[in-house]
């Protein structure tokens, strides 16, 4: 049973610390995967941590996931509001799928308040900055271990 949990982002992540930090908060995309590491490992799992700016890559990754990975955790950043064709790779995944936000989406502007990728997701976690990614793998282990997977 694979222990490895998938956790993807999407476009602009790269720039975290950087990119309007009053919304997303100064930690970098690599403070962030050094968080998620930790917890992981703290949980018994290990990480897989990917970013990209193009959305048939994310999509690769998530077919890639079905393969090897217990769970997905998925920041889809501007690409869960209109992306379909990464909604239908999510539909694929017989494996928990954790959404993941920095910010509350549900609280700004009117485009955001929802996702494509919600459709597919078992859970999401949204609005606490960089612990959001933590978050979010603590309630994919926990699916995991729930389904005995
Ligand atoms: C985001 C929220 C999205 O609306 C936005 O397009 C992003 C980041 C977040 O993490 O808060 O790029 O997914």
């Amino acid at each position: 049973m694979s222990k490895i949990i998938f956790v993807l982002s999407g476009p602009n992540l790269n720039l975290l610390g950087t990119r309007e930090p009053e919304i997303y908060g100064y930690a970098t995309l690599k403070d962030v995967e050094d968080q998620c590491r930790a917890k992981a490992a703290g949980l018994g799992f290990e990480i897989d941590f990917r970013q990209s700016n193009h959305e048939g890559v994310l999509i690769d990754w998530i077919q890639e996931a079905r393969l090897k990975a217990c769970a997905v955790v998925l920041n889809p950043a501007g690409y869960g509001h209109t992306s379909v064709a990464i909604l239908d790779s999510l539909k694929t995944l017989a494996i928990p799928i954790v959404e993941c936000h920095l910010s509350n989406p549900a609280a700004r502007e009117e485009f955001r308040r929802s996702t494509y990728v919600s459709l597919a997701a078992t859970g999401i976690v949204s609005g606490f900055g960089a612990k959001s990614y933590e978050l979010a793998i603590e309630a994919a282990a926990a699916l995991v271990a729930k389904s005995g997977l």
